[in-house]
């Protein structure tokens, strides 16, 4: 089993990501760390709690964590998410407590007090509560097992600006920190989540499953693709989030090179930028295997088989 903990601001795609990990039976989710980014962190909170509570798991750890960037003011992304971040339907209430301490401290005290080598960090938003964590406890850094990310792009530049992917791009300075750190580290791209785009023939088999969790998936696309509909002419919504639970999964349905990727926290016009060494015309030491390509077909496969099992 790989032991993981989410570190989430979710948002429709981090929140399928999340049913994804909770439903297979490979990955055991020890907590959700959220942090601010798509919107609010009072925001992203709840919605993690929505999330767990659909997925019939109001036991499972939520701890809250930062509520800005490192150094720098929150941008949110309402404008894609919606207000709550999770629009699309209307989801009860929740009542499931939060669990008592700040994201930052569990991860600090969960990567000590486990066998070293035996966790996997998932970032699914800015890396904020991860950098923080390493830079507060730098001791913590050799014992992390793998970092899975979503952020970035190379060949799909920017989607926030014309350089940058939202989640690098809030707060770069943490994100240097976590490219920076030494952990293995594999990166999800918006080269790679542009191609998880959702079909019409996946919500029809998503839509016949017909359970609670399925409906909101279906509800969640519905809400989140038309932004990129309308500003990519996308013929779907892109599944970023998920990707990284997919990989762990199924990591044959990705393919992707070890190369060196470098954060831009200066450039006028290039903040936040995944400077990706695709062509090795550098002689920088490779620190990410940066993702390209998905098995777009296997990946839905993968999604709906697991998805129907909550
Ligand atoms: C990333 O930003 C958010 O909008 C999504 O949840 C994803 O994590 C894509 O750029
Ligand atoms: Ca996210």
């Amino acid at each position: 089993k790989t032991r993981v903990i989410i570190d989430t601001d979710p948002g429709q795609d981090d929140a399928v990501a999340i049913l994804l990990a909770l439903a297979s039976p490979e990955i055991e989710v020890l907590a959700l760390t959220v942090v601010a980014g798509n919107v609010p962190l009072a925001h992203t909170v709840r919605n993690a709690q929505k999330i767990c509570e659909l997925a019939g798991r109001p036991d499972l750890p939520i701890y809250a964590g930062c509520d800005a960037p490192l150094f720098r003011p929150l941008t949110t992304a309402e404008y894609v998410h919606g207000e709550t971040g999770l629009d699309g339907i209307e989801l009860p209430a929740p009542t499931m407590p939060l669990a008592q301490g700040h994201a930052v401290d569990f991860i600090i005290d969960t990567l000590r007090r486990e066998p070293e080598g035996s966790i996997t960090l998932v970032p699914i938003g800015p890396l904020t509560n991860i950098a923080a964590a390493f830079q507060r406890a730098p001791d913590i850094i050799p014992r992390v097992r793998q970092i899975v990310l979503m952020g970035g792009a190379y060949f799909e530049v920017g989607n926030v600006t014309p350089a940058a992917e939202f989640n690098i791009y809030v707060d770069p300075e943490a994100a240097q920190i976590v490219f920076d750190a030494g952990v293995d580290l594999v990166v999800m791209p918006l080269d790679v989540t542009h191609r998880a785009l959702t079909s019409q023939d996946w919500l029809d088999r998503m839509a016949a499953i017909d359970t609670p969790v399925a409906r909101a998936v279906v509800s969640w696309t519905g809400f989140f693709e038309r932004y990129d509909r309308a500003k990519y002419g996308a013929e779907g919504a892109p599944l970023h989030d998920p990707c990284t639970i997919a990989w762990l999964i199924r990591p044959g349905l990705f393919s992707g090179r070890r190369i060196n990727v470098e954060i831009e926290t200066e450039g006028r016009y290039t903040l936040g930028m995944t400077v990706a060494d695709w062509w090795g015309v550098t002689d920088r030491a490779p620190n990410a295997l940066f993702m390209r390509d998905v098995d777009r077909a296997g990946f839905f496969d993968l999604l709906t088989e697991r998805l129907a099992r909550l």
